[in-house]
């Protein structure tokens, strides 16, 4: 049974079919990229998965259950946590206290702060920023945020991350970093990865697999130098022109 499994989902805004029918599944433990042109509707995918808007047909399953119709706490608490294109950390709040607050949206109102500290601590460490734990957020710089995005989902205790384009912005040093966390979630926390991003490079690096999103469906899935070859893929991201003059 996949860890996520979406059947046949659209997503309508006004006249706008943004999402036409479309399938992904993403295995336990996987790192899968789903790239795709600008407007393509891959965060729109991503706020459909995590509960922001409803879609207006298909289902999505998550380890063999419809969570379509579930609100977003219930989405996290069942196991799945993302990142935002635009972070948007709670700015006059400290490291530690953006990092507790994903721990407690992911949990019953029982749990104690105390714990929920020392865990926020420990996925400090883990993305090596709990030297800045008590720095406001305001006052990091963009390097420092995406790393503080990531760990706010993994406070969250998933079982899978929506990353997306967790790499915007970084140099190619933060890059390499911030890949090694996608890496070690996998394998040393079992932690599957969807991972929309731009940076090719960073795809190929760290994809087993990797879906294309055109035009509101998945025109392409496989190993990354496959779909990296593939001539639709060339067309949808290059043009059709390009492509001829391959
Ligand atoms: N809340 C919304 N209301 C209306 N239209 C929307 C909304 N969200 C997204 N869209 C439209 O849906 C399409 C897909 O947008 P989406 O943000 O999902 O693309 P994307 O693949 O994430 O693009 P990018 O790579 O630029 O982030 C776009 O045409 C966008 O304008
Ligand atoms: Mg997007």
């Amino acid at each position: 049974m996949p860890l996520l499994e979406i059947r046949r989902v659209k997503k309508r805004f006004g006249g706008n079919l943004v999402l036409d029918g479309v399938d992904l599944r993403v295995e336990e433990a996987e790192i899968r990229s789903l790239i795709g042109p600008n407007g393509a509707g891959k965060t729109t995918l991503f706020n459909l998965i995590s509960g922001i808007f409803s879609a207006d047909a298909g289902e999505i399953l998550f380890k063999g259950k419809r969570i379509d119709k579930l609100q977003q706490h219930e989405i996290c608490r069942a196991g799945i946590a993302r990142t935002f294109q635009n972070a948007r950390p709670f700015l006059s709040m400290t490291v530690l206290q953006n990092v507790m607050s994903g721990r407690l949206f992911a949990c019953d109102p029982t749990f104690h702060l105390k714990s929920a500290e020392a865990e926020a601590l420990g996925v400090l460490e883990f993305v090596e920023l709990a030297a800045k734990s008590h720095v406001l957020a305001e006052s990091l710089t963009i390097g420092d945020i995406r790393r503080l995005e990531i760990a706010r989902a993994i406070a969250c205790k998933p079982r899978l991350i929506l990353f997306d384009e967790v790499l915007a912005g970084l140099t190619a040093q933060e890059t390499d970093t911030a890949l090694r966390f996608v890496e070690k979630l996998r394998d040393e926390r079992g932690i599957a990865v969807l991972l929309v991003e731009h940076n090719m490079r960073a795809v190929m690096k760290v994809s087993g697999q990797v879906s294309v999103l055109h035009t509101g469906r998945i025109i392409c899935s496989g190993e990354p130098e496959v779909v990296a070859h593939d001539p639709a893929v060339i067309e949808s991201y290059m043009g059709r022109d390009h492509h001829a003059r391959r």
